[in-house]
């Protein structure tokens, strides 16, 4: 067990360093920072966000801006730290005056996100947004039916042998100018945090 978690930490590592120093795609060019992947890597639930905004190229840490700060309060409401969960991005370097990153650097960048799952292995991951909505529909090759629609039917995958629900909902973002999205994003995060609370308490239960 030992053994596996200090493989974890090698890994995260190995990759953290890989995205610091990457020149795949233009968006290296106008970076700070590469912003990589932040929280607990022994986590069962992963947040994706879209791209790293000013805040985040400054600090190389993500969600640390306006949008972040409501994410970390909605969480907060279920009693979620951010050291309680893993967050990264789809594209790692902000795209300049946070334009959406386009295909080709989705495309180059992919394979970052698809290793942090990897290492991660989480239970639940929930996508924050359409661009990071479709990216993950990508990677675990189901059709991506629209964010209205994908909200409603969390996904489950199956990685590398293990299981996975995806949640999509809205981004943060969105969420601070619109009050009834912000309410959407509040109810989706409570029931993800819902179900994964419902399912380890019947896991003890049947151990008991
Ligand atoms: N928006 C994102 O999608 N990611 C961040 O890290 C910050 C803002
Ligand atoms: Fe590399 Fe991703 Fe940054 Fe492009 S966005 S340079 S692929 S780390």
């Amino acid at each position: 067990m030992i053994i596996m978690q200090d493989d974890k930490r090698i890994r995260i590592s190995n990759l953290n360093e890989l995205i610091k120093s990457c020149k795949k795609c233009p968006l290296h060019l106008n970076r700070t920072n590469a912003v990589v992947g932040n929280g607990n890597i022994d986590t069962k639930i992963m947040l994706i966000g879209e791209a790293p905004g000013r805040n985040e190229d400054l600090q190389g840490i993500p969600f640390v801006g306006s949008a972040g700060k409501l994410l970390d309060s909605l969480l907060n409401e279920n009693n979620i730290k951010r050291d309680d969960v893993y967050i990264t991005n789809v594209v790692k370097c902000r795209p300049p005056n946070n334009r959406t990153p386009n295909k080709e650097e989705i495309d180059s960048c992919l394979p970052y996100l698809i290793e942090e799952i990897d290492i991660i292995k989480p239970e639940i991951i929930l996508t924050l947004g359409r661009t990071a909505g479709e990216a993950v529909s990508l990677i675990f090759d189901y059709k991506w039916e629209g964010l209205e629609k994908e909200r409603k039917k969390p996904r489950e995958v199956m990685f590398n042998g293990i299981k996975i629900k995806v949640f999509s909902t809205y981004h943060p973002a969105a969420a601070l100018y619109k009050p009834e999205l912000k309410e959407l994003l509040r109810e989706d995060i409570k029931e993800a945090n819902q179900i994964l609370k419902n399912k380890h308490k019947s896991l003890l239960d049947f151990m008991k």
